[in-house]
């Protein structure tokens, strides 16, 4: 296998720039295409203030190239990383043009959210080297990367996709089925239909949600994942936990009642001001310099962890 590798990323959004910082900061020459040539002419100042932020060289940038034609950008790709809109059909036209334009040995990667990888890549030629990457915001921060199987993805597609995404520092986990939000959406959305259904029931507000999790189980999470846990406290604890509360809990189908009513009133979260709870300017300044402070913390304390030895 060859130690560096040319990337294509479609899509230069907040994901596919955060996606490009992530090789090029490695030392992998990243072409970046979108069809808005308003995000092509903002990519390098993006990725220039990601890269400041963080802390890492910015001399990194000579190695971004933002290229308008589309054919340009994957002719030599030996990956491409495709993170355009969540649409089922712009993401499989995306894909038929990469069958055509990339070389026949590209290894093909879509960032969806929670599309089937499978649904994606029905019906194109070039299914066996298509695959799931499902990266997490800022991808430059958020280690995690699951490496998803789809119906036809071939066992050396999903091999080397994973050794790439080791060989940048990244935390990559196969997941075996296609499922709708793969793993990591499938926990977050049950936790967070539960903390909405709490609201729904006047259990608590919603504030109190947000202050139980933070400063309970939340708390342990980074060190103490729920497999972890379970064996922890015991399986046949477990047992009668679970017998006792699963009925309980909330099994809706569709998005909640209350996050309708919401919507209509426009009220949407920190877009307007209000959503769930309410946000003056500075609070919402201060969630998400909070979050980057303690993504930017975290992560490095694992880096080094992890040097040392430990985890
Ligand atoms: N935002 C997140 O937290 C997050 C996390 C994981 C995965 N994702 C997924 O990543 C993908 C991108 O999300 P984002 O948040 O970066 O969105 P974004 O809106 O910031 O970026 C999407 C970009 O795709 C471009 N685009 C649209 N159609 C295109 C096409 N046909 N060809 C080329 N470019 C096209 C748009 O101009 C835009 O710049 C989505 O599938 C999303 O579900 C997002």
């Amino acid at each position: 296998m060859a130690d560096t590798y040319n990337i294509a990323v479609i899509g230069g959004g907040l994901m596919g720039a955060g996606i490009a910082l992530v090789f090029a900061s490695k030392g992998y020459p990243v072409k970046v295409y979108d069809v808005n040539t308003d995000v092509l002419d903002n990519l390098h100042g993006t990725i220039l203030e990601n890269l400041t932020l963080i802390g890492e060289d910015t001399s990194c940038i000579e190695l971004v190239a933002a290229e308008p034609d589309f054919g340009k950008a994957v002719s030599d790709a030996d990956f491409v990383f495709e993170a355009v809109a969540e649409r089922l059909e712009i993401k499989r036209t995306v894909f038929a043009k990469l069958a055509t334009d990339a070389p026949e040995t590209a290894i093909l990667a879509s960032n969806t959210s929670v599309i089937p990888i499978t649904s994606i890549a029905e019906g194109n030629p070039a299914a066996d080297r298509i695959v799931g990457t499902h990266w997490w915001n800022p991808p430059f921060l958020v280690p995690l990367v699951e490496v998803i199987r789809a119906k036809d993805s071939a066992d050396e597609a999903l091999k080397a996709t994973k050794a790439l995404l080791d060989a940048v520092g990244k935390v990559a986990v196969f997941v075996e089925k296609d499922v709708a939000g793969f793993v990591g959406n499938r926990l977050q959305h049950a936790l967070w239909r539960e903390a909405i259904a709490l609201i729904e029931d006047g259990v608590c507000d919603a504030e109190t949600v947000d202050l139980v999790v933070k400063n309970s189980f939340g708390l342990r999470l980074p060190v103490l994942g729920p497999i972890e846990n379970a064996d922890l406290v015991g399986l046949d604890l477990t047992i009668d936990i679970h017998d006792n509360i699963l009925a309980d809990l909330n099994r809706n189908e569709r998005a909640a009642a209350l996050l309708r009513v919401k919507v209509e009133e426009g009220n949407l979260g920190f877009k307007t001001g209000k959503g769930l709870r309410e946000w003056t300017p500075k609070q919402i300044a201060d969630v998400r310099v909070g979050l980057l402070s303690y993504l930017l913390v975290a992560t490095r304390k694992c880096s080094i962890l992890q040097e040392m030895g430990g985890k």
